[in-house]
């Protein structure tokens, strides 16, 4: 099919048409993308596709990003984004088109369902059925990371009351229109009691606005270890990124299809669909892929856009061709499977089967009077907090005197002058003064704590600046520094052991 934008129009009747941005990708991309192409075709879609070149053809011609221009163009006219695979090239200077378009187009929510086919693509968990929506642009994929000394690097995880607003309201909002009855957080917040304290939080606050549904809290480590054994427990998940890229894939494998597994990643003014599995390059161009990942996405890309009757039909057709046993060789099976079929073939199957209905597994029904999970921002009403600027985590590279802590206690207390005392250090977060062990392993990273000395009234900053120059004329080396608040009064940092 020819590469140019505005060439690939669907529906007969062009002004029906909705515009959706096309990249074919790398690898297998451009085969299972005409695949999918000719399954909408001959469903009915409505569609004037605009195509973009991402990946490896935009790296070649010089665009690090591997995105072009034309892209965003693109996207700003259409809001919708089908994307075959790319691949990443290996090596520096190349940024991952995937984390690109995600953070660029402020896609919060990563949508992946993941199912089983059992007993057409056998699964260890038959009736499996279950939702993630991970959150996509905050927690340590901020990609915030500092080596800080010789011996230690940190990464900055970092959560916000919007962020973990969208994503949870989406995820309720999500699980209310798909007619599911319950959603679970996974955190690990009796850790990491502010960052994933404050997803939590949030949970609780807007499952409240939902009695219709359950809600329910997992530890995600348990959480994780119950998905994997018995997936049956849960309905929606919602999730902070990293746990959420985790648990996804976790939740894809056990399903045994994570092959034909699909993704829609949602922002407030695009979205973008997309298979879970990558380009593939050792069966690429062979007419072995299957094409069904970027199909089942193209399926909630129609859904997403309105055109649920079609998002019908292809979903049903392809449960239908699954049943017959016309299976790509990543899912066929000897003596399970009827025949073994090729790229090409297994899509001619699913657009013959349009208009028929699976027997044996459930047919799928798109409402067209869903409504439409809204992602649009809203404005807090919460009032603004007081903050109080209490004391200051000041962050030492020291590696001297047998690195004993009292030492440098020693050299630290009386540099607080008439604003702040000393009042802990730690290593890796471990309390070593006062009253430490000497058991305690220690590298050349130290966290030293300074409280004001009077409560009555905030610091200054140029108190703080004060303590960092004497910290730094008696030879000490700062490396970073946290300050500490009060919001409304209360500490708003992790607290050492006895504080
Ligand atoms: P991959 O998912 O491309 O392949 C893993 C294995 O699964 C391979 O053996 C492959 O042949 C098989 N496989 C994948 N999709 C298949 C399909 N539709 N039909 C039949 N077999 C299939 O993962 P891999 O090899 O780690 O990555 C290859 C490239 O893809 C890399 O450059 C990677 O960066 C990129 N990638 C891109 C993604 C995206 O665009 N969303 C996601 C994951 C990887
Ligand atoms: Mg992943």
């Amino acid at each position: 099919m020819a590469a140019n934008p505005d060439v690939l129009r669907i529906s007969d009747d062009p002004s029906r048409n909705r515009v959706v941005t096309l990249a074919r990708g790398d690898g297998i991309g451009p085969e299972i993308t005409d695949a999918v192409l000719s399954v909408f075709e001959a469903a009915g879609t409505e569609l004037a596709l605009e195509e973009v070149r991402i990946g490896r053809q935009a790296y070649d011609s010089g665009v690090s990003s591997g995105i072009e221009p034309a892209t965003w163009e693109s996207l700003r006219r259409s809001r919708v984004f089908l994307k075959a695979p790319v691949s990443t090239p290996q090596g520096g200077g190349y940024k991952s088109v995937n984390v690109t378009a995600r953070k660029t187009l402020g896609l919060f929510a990563n949508v992946r369902p993941c199912l089983s086919y059992h007993p057409f693509v056998p699964s260890p968990h038959p009736s499996m059925d279950v939702v993630i929506i991970r959150e996509n642009e905050e927690d340590t994929y901020a990609g915030i990371e500092h080596r800080a000394t010789a011996e230690v690097v940190q990464c900055l995880k970092l959560v916000s009351r919007p962020g973990c607003e969208r994503v949870i309201r989406y995820a309720f909002d999500y699980a209310r229109a798909h007619g599911r009855r319950k959603v679970s957080c996974l955190v690990k917040d009796n850790i990491m009691k502010l960052t994933d304290g404050l997803f939590r939080e949030v949970f609780d606050e807007i499952a409240v606005d939902y009695p219709d549904l359950l809600a329910e809290h997992r530890i995600v480590d348990a959480g994780a270890a119950r998905l994997a054994a018995r997936p049956a427990e849960f309905d929606v998940i919602v999730t902070p990124n990293l746990y959420g890229d985790i648990l996804s894939d976790i939740a894809a494998e056990v399903s045994g299809s994570i092959g034909m597994a699909a993704s829609a990643n949602i922002g407030t003014d695009c979205a973008m669909f997309e298979a879970v599995h990558g380009s593939a390059p050792d069966i690429a161009g062979r007419d072995l892929a299957n094409p069904s990942g970027l199909l089942l996405a193209g399926v909630m890309m129609l859904d997403h856009i309105g055109q649920q009757p079609a998002a019908e039909r292809i979903h049903n057709a392809w449960l239908r061709v699954l049943e017959l046993g016309l299976h790509t060789a990543d899912i066929f099976r000897d003596g399970k499977s009827r025949r073994r079929v090729g790229t090409r073939e297994f899509a001619r199957a699913v657009a013959g089967e349009i208009g028929n209905r699976p027997r044996h597994l459930g047919p799928v029904r798109y409402s067209g009077t869903r409504a439409r999970v809204s992602t649009a921002p809203r404005p807090s009403t919460r009032p603004k907090p007081i903050k109080d600027l209490v004391g200051v985590d000041v962050f030492l590279d020291w590696n001297e005197a047998g690195r004993q802590p009292a030492t440098l206690a020693e050299r630290l207390v009386r540099l607080g002058g008439e604003s702040f005392r000393l009042s802990m250090i730690t290593n890796r977060g471990v309390k070593v003064w006062p009253d430490g062990l000497p058991e305690t392993f220690c590298t050349d990273h130290w966290r030293c704590r300074f409280l004001r000395r009077n409560d009555s009234r905030p610091i200054r900053h140029g108190e703080v600046e004060s303590l960092l120059a004497a910290i730094s004329s008696a030879g000490l080396d700062y490396v970073k520094t946290e300050h500490l608040h009060h919001f409304d009064g209360r500490p708003a940092y992790s607290l050492g052991q006895g504080e």
